[in-house]
């Protein structure tokens, strides 16, 4: 397995792969890898001749500075898992230099209004610090494919704008979220979750999915407070956001329109902690 640092040694693996007319798929990630990352690494294999992970914690998307230093940074094991799993991987885990070059900052981007919602509500500059780094890492690896995961379903919706609006012709491919056996989607940030917060958790995916079966009778004003009643009876967790928002635009609603699909989405504080998680509701 080839691990490159340097953007000039990976720049030069891919101009090998491309002149040899291989499909390369691509999984940006942060490490820390977990097996919903090694879903997507999985899905690329099959569906690639060649398949590029990065592993990058990108500073320019953390709103937050104690987030960024508290990050988990397994990059020796990350090796390790992606190893096991194919040969036909190769590694890209760069400094930021070799990202950003000397100064770190981020586009101010226009994703139509997509920023705005949510996350973007939450986390300020987030979305400019994700488009910023995927440009740049879409223009290092020239993948044929990029997986992303239905985690984080703004990003993804973000992501397809930003190659739209940039014109690249790279193919953004969605997958399914991996949950553990009580329901709680991994992440990163799980591994920092104390015994107390991981029993606490499992409340975020079982109100999704009660949301989901209640959509159909009752109203999204209903469904609201009962998702902040869920949450308040609760000690460990605290409420950021619960909403239910069209897929196409990731606007709020007060009502439901016919032929319309909707997703609800979850934010929420285990002490400084904080996960997300979101669910189809139709
Ligand atoms: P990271 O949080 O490491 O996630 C990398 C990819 O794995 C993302 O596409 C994310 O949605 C997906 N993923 C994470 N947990 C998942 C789960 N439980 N099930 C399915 N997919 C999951 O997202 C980022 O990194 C960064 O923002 C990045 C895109 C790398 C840009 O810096």
């Amino acid at each position: 397995m080839h691990i490159y640092e340097k953007r000039r040694d990976i720049v030069s693996h891919v101009a090998t792969l491309l002149k040899e007319q291989k499909t390369i798929g691509f999984v940006p990630t942060m490490g820390a890898l977990h097996k919903g990352h090694m879903a997507l690494v999985e899905k690329a294999l099959k569906e690639n001749d060649t398949v590029i992970v990065s592993v990058f914690v990108n500073p320019t998307q953390f709103n937050n500075s104690e987030d960024l230093i508290n990050y988990p940074r397994t990059l020796e094991s990350d090796v390790a898992l992606l190893s096991k799993l194919s040969t036909n991987i190769v590694v890209f885990a760069p400094v930021p230099k070799e990202v950003y070059g000397a100064q770190m900052i981020s586009t101010n981007y226009d994703f139509e209004g997509l920023e705005n919602e949510m996350e973007g509500k939450f986390r300020p500059g987030h979305f400019d610090g994700v488009g910023t780094v995927l440009k740049r890492l879409f223009e290092i690896v020239s993948p044929t494919r990029a997986y992303f995961g239905e985690k984080d379903f703004q990003q993804l919706q973000i992501v397809k704008k930003l190659v739209e609006l940039e014109k690249m012709s790279v193919q953004i491919i969605g997958c399914p979220i991996f949950r553990e056996e009580n329901g709680l989607a991994l992440s990163s940030r799980n591994k920092r979750l104390n015994r107390k917060q991981l029993e606490a958790s499992p409340l975020i995916y079982k109100t999704l999915k009660q949301v989901k079966k209640d959509f159909g009778i009752k109203s999204v004003i209903e469904l609201n407070e009962w998702v902040s009643e869920q949450f308040k009876n609760n000690e460990i967790l605290e409420l950021e956001y619960f909403e239910i928002a069209k897929i196409s635009d990731l606007k709020s609603i007060k009502e439901k329109q016919q032929d319309t699909k909707y997703r609800a989405f979850i934010a929420a504080f285990a002490g400084k902690i904080r996960l997300i998680d979101n669910i189809a509701l139709n």
